[in-house]
């Protein structure tokens, strides 16, 4: 570009506009038309989707642009240009009325079992990439869009079957997708098998190839034809390009009956807020509606502006002195236009300030918000609601101005006036952002040339930097704080110093109003040379300058955040700091960083491309965002039992990656159909006096208001039901706890619904009550424990006083505290409940018992159970949460639609969800332990105290669980003393490994504890007092198996006595001494993890065509318990079969369970209802194998030979009995039994954020035979991963009442493919032939979740290195190697134990040691 010249882009057309245009609404859909003239304005794509047509692939999982569910591609066509541009986005946020002349793509749009499964969906089936299926159809559609949008750029063509997309971006394809089953990795080689850059042989698992075979051959994958799928109808486009005469002759349109506005212009835009037609409504204006997703609807709008169609929101102006963008444009097409210049600009100050600041974009919520999410919608939310914004941040740094409209003026204020600015009313419009080029030789900004020019003399340097601290490092996690720093710097020829010039320092997100410049600092820091003591005193001004506003969570954290990121920034330039005779301390990465910035050679750190930003950005410590993940499995195939064994696709796998399987959210809402949602308490302990609803838009859609008082005659108030007691369905007069239902809000449709509920004014008095029991603390103070029945309280083992006798050691009471997890299954709680005859209803339920739900709306509404029908397919996962959990919305629903004699149904939205679904047990502990100098221990006694919360529910059972749990090792004695508290806060279920994930815990941390005692490595104590098969039998009296069966020890030595476990153990040792802001550590842990068996139903029946109907207990909760019992059908049919099982294998569909079809069906938990309902499967074919086996024989000898169909329709013929039911009930002596595994975990820690990654993990597990690999492989992956959540990542927080605030994708953060191992192997063990197991097989599902323990332990080990070398010269500090880290180990704990002010002591010992 010459200096005069200047560019314009102007993506909507501008024209002279005199008239309004009313129109309908026309938009595609999977090819369809869909033309609507009347829509509700505040109705999302993702409603209209599910609710008016039959695509029912998006799926709402969290509402908030959080996870993925929902994604769909949308394109739109550019008639000017005839380009179509297609974008994955969010529909939960995108508004209906947005995509006029839009095409929607959904997941059945790529393909479906009639026309044939696109290559994703059968890629996602044969890399067992789906489990209960519920994430599948988004990340199909995020990788979609992906596919597209690499195979129409001009890259070079790649070989056939393959895509354009490089293995990076694949992965990078759905970093902001939440999966809570698989654990990403089957997901993620599904995606990277569509890169041309991947080597096949490195993808895991897959049914195309086997491990190790030489045929890993892109043919033999579902061929992907790069312009397979036309994703614009030809008829969409020339409606669109019919549609522009009009358009061009308007002021606006509108849309839906004057709800939706497009105006042309922003005096068109006021015309139109002035207007009578807006006077005394709702209005809000909108771009993507993203903004939705993180401060929620309150109220229903009555009109909506879009935005988008105005030209000076969206013009693209590039000048010589900058760049200005509309404000409409969107976070992606930003980035894209900071790359574009980045290319052809000539200043590589210029080029470096864009490239951060697309690549700091980049980081911005996840690529399908980004999509819709303008630049103008961030900024206002930021001014008027103080969003913790990343582009304020960086604008500010980067010196960028708004241009703001307020009705007649226009002002162009800087991003600080701005800011300062009262909050901005709905007429203020954002037209523009600029932000200016930074070149040091004609810069436009007037603060820093004046700077410049009078240092022209000097040789000088521009930096610019851009900092996010996040517990995900690919984004789709807001920063505890987020920084940019721009300087200028020169070259003191004289002192060898570098200078600052000129310093703009910005921070946000970290609990201010908005981002703000540390002036402070900066003006300090400015004229001076860049040493260690000016560092020093820089930090210690900063750190009173970022302060956080009262109430943010962790302050100091983000305080000390802002000091590592501009330590960060410039101790690199600092030449004292870099001298290493001075600076013993001085590590190979800062020595790395620093041949970024060589003093002589400055000009090279901007020349930075675009590319390597991100490099760069990391200053040269572990990139998480750039290291592809890579995995190893090894496993066994055992054909004893063929087709049990194999690893087979899961059954299903296809349609729900098409979106075709039937979730209960997905049943077709039956006529006249209304839709409820909970009110509940937000007080912990307290008298309902009333409720009532605001005067509100929503309020004026209640249909009615079900509560207790509308329990039917003969009914009971019941809610929920264990073998240990009961809960209320709704609070009667006073509320036990915050998060208890009140009552169910009913409306028309379930958004209503939501809206509604929301406008409930609950008024409450705690006249006369006691204070609530809101800790465990309290509970204990004032008695209040549930009983635990004597027959599951646990039994002490050996003699603990004689034990602690022995010892030659002592620790005495040390305490640990465990908090809760939630289970975060992909699909919320969910019921339809349909009046039926007589009396009768039925109910679909997403629910892992429905036997129970039987049952307790049979008792609610006071009716027998054979008059309630539960019927499940399937689940969108459970996790232990649709187990009791389920059982309250299943009934409250049922409820609803009895009393109204209409069909009712609800489904609950995250935050709901999250509020009352009570989650994993938080407790406290306290242990005392005896050892021997040689580690081993000879006493342990624990004081448990579990918190329950307000009602029993199978809380009873913890204690039996940890113990068994905690047992894994020989202590020598065990006694403890355990206590359930019944406190006022919502009550605790089993979640996924209940009671084992914390008694292996604990077991851990006092074996810790013991080496950091001793000071010797815990692994080798941890070997010392691993079980003999002599000791497990005391530990683990009935249930210890054969000797031969205890694999653990030889699981244990294998990994952690191994020669490459020694390796990686003297490279971290290495590592470590090398580097001064990472350390490395690693651990060992094992697991012993006891399940029991429980009688379980099965029923198996032959069609007269010869297929086979199954049905079991058990649910398919994503599992594979379906696939599982199918192959066990295929296996035990099979002896009739000449053929064999594996003929019988695609004959055999498992049905949903039906209460009034099979009963007794009990709970699916714990981890054995797969192999239960496979042994009762098997003995229902053994029934109807000795049934035909006389026939077969008869038919033998006059024919020789009959195949199945033959023999099934001769035994019709006969009146032989098809169909054969069993109950299975486990032998008592051997119904439990033990499981063993044991992983290694390797992590690196920020010492500067606190920041951790998994760099490997190493998992074998015992799996007996496996009944399928492909499937016990996805649940130990998941299972791990889910754990690592639960250790490293989700915290579950409650407020002073008791109330859950950690209520959304915002605040609670599952793990995703950036925080999962970046090397994660696992082998199945298969340890043979186990005489009372199934098929000689084990469990799987829940206790892998026990080995990310390792995760944690490693994130010890590094710490503590880390703290060796910190606190070491410091007494005071108690000995820095015994500490206990929390659970979760976020990144404040883990920073908070590498200290704080880790930066200033740095600094500080080195300036007195040199
Ligand atoms: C899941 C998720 C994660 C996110 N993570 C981050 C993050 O990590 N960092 C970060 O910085 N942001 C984050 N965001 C915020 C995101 O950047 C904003 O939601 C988005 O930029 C808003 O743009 P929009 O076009 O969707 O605004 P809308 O939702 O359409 O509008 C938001 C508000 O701004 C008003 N408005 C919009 N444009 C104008 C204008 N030109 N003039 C006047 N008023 C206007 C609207 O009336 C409305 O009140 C996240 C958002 C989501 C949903
Ligand atoms: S449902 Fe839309 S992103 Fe979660
Ligand atoms: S398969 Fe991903 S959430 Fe269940």
């Amino acid at each position: 570009m010459s200096p005069e010249q200047e560019e314009e882009e102007v993506t909507v057309m501008a024209a002279k506009k005199r008239e309004v245009v009313e129109r309908s609404l026309v938009f595609a859909v999977n090819g369809e038309r869909f033309e609507l003239s009347r829509v509700d304005p505040n109705t999302t794509l993702l409603e209209f989707l599910r609710t008016k047509t039959r695509f029912k692939g998006a799926k709402l999982a969290c509402g908030e642009g959080g996870c993925g569910a929902c994604v769909i591609l949308l394109s739109t066509y550019d008639p000017v240009h005839n380009r179509v541009e297609e974008f994955a986005v969010s529909s939960c946020l995108t508004l209906l009325c947005s995509i006029n002349f839009c095409s929607v793509m959904t997941t059945e749009g790529l393909g479906n079992s009639n026309d044939g499964f696109h290559p994703i969906h059968q890629r996602f089936s044969g890399f067992h990439a789906s489990q209960c299926g519920f994430c599948t159809p988004g990340m199909c559609m995020s990788l979609f869009s992906a596919l597209v949008k690499a195979d129409k750029s001009n890259r070079p063509e790649p070989p056939d079957g393959f895509s354009k997309l490089t293995a990076s971006e694949a992965e990078k394809a759905i970093a902001g997708n939440l999966c809570r089953c698989t654990g990403y990795r089957p997901i993620l080689d599904a995606c990277k098998s569509f890169a041309a850059d991947v080597d096949l042989e490195d993808l895991g698992l897959n049914s195309f190839w086997k491990k190790g075979e030489k045929h890993a051959l892109v043919g033999r994958l579902p061929y992907h034809s790069r312009n397979g799928v036309c994703t614009f109808p030809e008829y969409l486009k020339s409606e669109v390009k019919s549609s522009l005469d009009a358009l061009n002759n308007s002021d606006y349109t509108s849309l839906a009956e004057g709800c939706w506005y497009c105006p042309y212009s922003v005096d068109g835009l006021y015309k139109l807020l002035n207007s009578e037609t807006f006077s005394g409504c709702r209005v809000k204006m909108v771009v993507g509606n993203t903004g939705s997703g993180v401060y929620k609807e309150l109220d229903l709008y009555d009109k909506y502006i879009d935005l988008r169609g105005i030209p000076e929101l969206s013009v693209i102006r590039r000048k010589n002195k900058g760049i200005e963008i509309g404000a409409a444009i969107t976070i992606s097409r930003a980035i894209e236009v900071l790359k574009e210049d980045c290319e052809r600009i000539l200043f590589s100050s210029q080029r470096l300030v864009f490239a951060k600041i697309a690549d700091h974009m980049n980081k911005v919520a996840s690529q399908f918000v980004r999509n819709t999410a303008s630049l103008g919608g961030n900024l206002i939310m930021t001014q008027r609601s103080q969003l913790p914004s990343d582009i304020a941040t960086i604008l500010l740094a980067a010196g960028s101005t708004v241009c703001i409209q307020m009705a007649a003026e226009r002002l162009v204020l800087t991003l600080e006036e701005f800011f300062e600015r009262p909050p901005c009313d709905y007429r203020t419009l954002l037209l523009s952002i600029y932000i200016p080029c930074w070149n040091y030789t004609s810069n436009a900004s007037s603060e820093i040339k004046e700077s410049v020019d009078s240092k022209a003399t000097k040789e000088s340097y521009l930096l610019f930097e851009t900092f996010r601290a996040a517990p995900r490092p690919l984004g789709n996690a807001v920063a505890y704080l987020n920084s940019a720093f721009l300087a200028q710097i020169s070259l003191d020829k004289i002192s060898g110093n570098l200078v600052i010039d000129n310093l703009r320092l910005a921070f946000g997100a970290y609990g201010s109003e908005y981002a703000i410049r540390a002036r402070k600092v900066e003006n300090f820091l400015v004229g001076k040379p860049v040493t260690a003591s000016i560092l020093l005193e820089a930090i210690r001004l900063l750190r009173e300058a970022i302060i956080p506003k009262e109430g943010t969570p962790h302050p100091s954290y983000r305080s000390s955040l802002a000091v590592s990121f501009l330590f960060d920034f410039l101790h690199p330039l600092a030449k004292d700091l870099a001298e290493p005779k001075k600076n013993i301390h001085v590590d190979v990465f800062n020595a790395a960083a620093r041949a970024e910035y060589p003093i002589d050679s400055l000009n090279e750190a901007v020349h930075v491309s675009p590319d390597k930003a991100s490099t760069y950005a990391n200053n040269g410590r572990f990139d998480n965002c750039d290291t592809l993940l890579l995995s190893k499995q090894v496993m066994k195939f055992s054909k004893d039992y063929n087709p049990v064994g194999e690893p087979i696709k899961k059954v299903g796998a296809e349609i729900q990656a098409s979106g075709e399987a039937v979730y209960v959210d997905d049943i077709p809402s039956p006529k006249d159909c209304l839709y409820g949602a909970f009110i509940y308490s937000t007080k912990p302990l307290a008298h309902i006096k009333g409720i009532s609803f605001r005067s509100s838009l929503a309020s004026n859609k209640l249909i009615t208001f079900i509560s207790f008082k509308d329990i039917p005659k003969g009914g009971q108030n019941i809610g929920s039901m264990t073998m240990f007691g009961t809960e209320p369905l709704f609070a009667s007069s006073l509320s036990e706890y915050s998060g208890q239902p009140l009552g169910l809000v009913i409306a028309e449709t379930q958004g209503l619904a939501n809206m509604c509920a929301k406008q409930a004014d609950v008024s409450y008095s705690t006249e006369n009550l006691e204070a609530p029991i809101l800790s465990i603390e309290e509970a204990v103070r004032k008695s209040s424990f549930f009983e635990v029945p004597p027959f599951i309280y646990p039994k002490q083992v050996g003699d603990f006083s004689q034990g602690m006798a022995e010892a030659d050691h002592k620790i005495l009471s040390a305490e640990i505290k465990l908090g809760s997890q939630y289970y975060f299954y992909m699909e919320t709680q969910t019921t339809l409940a349909v009046p039926d005859e007589d009396n009768c209803i039925m109910v679909y339920s997403s629910n892992q018992c429905p036997e129970a739900a039987q049952q307790v709306i049979g008792k609610c509404l006071g009716i027998p159970f054979h008059n309630v029908r539960i019927i499940t397919r399937r689940v969108g996962g459970g996790f232990g949460g649709k187990a009791a959990r389920a059982l309250p919305v299943a009934t409250a629903c049922a409820l609803a639609a009895y009393k109204l004699r209409r069909p009712v149904r609800m489904y609950l939205d995250r935050k709901t969800d999250m509020i009352m679904a009570g989650g994993r047990h938080p407790m406290k502990i306290n242990y005392s332990v005896g050892f021997k100098c040689d580690g081993k221990v000879t006493a342990l006694h624990i004081d448990l105290l579990i918190n329950a919360g307000i009602s029993e529910d199978v809380s009873p059972i913890m204690p039996h669980n940890i113990i068994e749990a905690l047992k894994k090792y020989n202590w020598g004695a065990l006694s403890f003393d355990v206590k359930v508290c019944r406190t006022n806060v919502s009550t605790k279920s089993a979640m996924r490994g209940p009671g084992e994930v914390q008694g292996s815990f604990i077991a851990e941390a006092v074996i810790e504890h013991v080496a950091s005692a001793l000071s010797v490595d815990a692994n080798s104590i941890r070997r010392k007092n691993l079980h003999t098969f002599e000791s497990l039998k005391l530990f683990f009296e009935g249930c210890e198996g054969e000797a031969s069966e205890y694999t653990l020890p030889s699981i244990f030595d294998k990994l952690a006595l191994s020669a490459s476990y020694h390796h990686h153990v003297e490279m971290i040792q290495e590592f470590n001494s090398r580097n001064k802001w990472r350390k490395r550590g690693i651990s060992c842990v094992p697991i012993i993890h006891k399940v029991m068996l429980r009688p379980t139903p099965g029923k198996v029946s032959v069609l007269n065509d010869g297929s086979i109907i199954v049905e079991v207990g058990g649910i398919e909760l994503g599992q594979g318990l379906w696939t599982k019992v199918k192959q066990m059908a295929a296996f035990a049919l099979g002896q009739l079969c000449a053929d064999g099982g594996q003929y019988l294998l695609e004959r055999v569909r498992v049905i949903q369970a039906d209460t009034l079809s099979l009963i007794q069906g009990g709970w699916t938990a714990g981890s054995t209802t797969s192999e239960s309902s496979c042994e009762a499967v098997c003995l229902s074919c053994n029934v109807l194998v000795e049934r035909l086996k006389p026939l077969k024989k008869r038919l033998e000898e006059q024919m020789g030979f009959v195949s199945w169909e033959p023999l099934i329709f001769q035994a019709n013929l006969e009146a032989v009995n098809l169909s054969a039911s069993t109950y299975f009930v486990p032998d008592y002596t051997s119904r439990s039994y033990l499981n063993f595994g044991a992983a290694v975990s390797e992590v690196e820690i920020d010492l500067l954020t606190g920041a951790t990654t998994i760099l490997q993990s190493d998992l074998t597990y015992d799996c007996g035979q496996s009944l399928n690999p492909a499937v016990d492989l996805g649940q130990i992956e998941g299972a791990f991963v889910q754990g690592v959540g639960f250790y490293m990542y989700e915290e579950y927080l409650t407020n002073a009442d008791g109330l859950v605030v950690s209520d959304g994708t915002w605040t609670y953060k599952v793990p995703t493919v950036d925080t999962i191992p970046k090397q994660f192997n696992v082998e199945i063990l298969n340890s043979g032939h186990h005489q009372k197991r199934v098929l000689s097989s084990k469990a799987s599902g829940e206790p892998p979740l026990l080995l990310a323990a390792s995760v944690h332990c490693a994130t010890r080990e590094a710490i503590r290195a880390a703290r060796l070398e910190l606190f070491s010269c410091t007494e005071s500090e108690g000995s820095p190697s015994i500490f206990q880290l929390e659970v979760p180990a976020t990144m404040p704990i883990v920073k908070e134990l590498c200290g704080l002010d880790n930066v200033d002591r740095y600094l500080e010992t080195f300036l007195s040691d040199s």
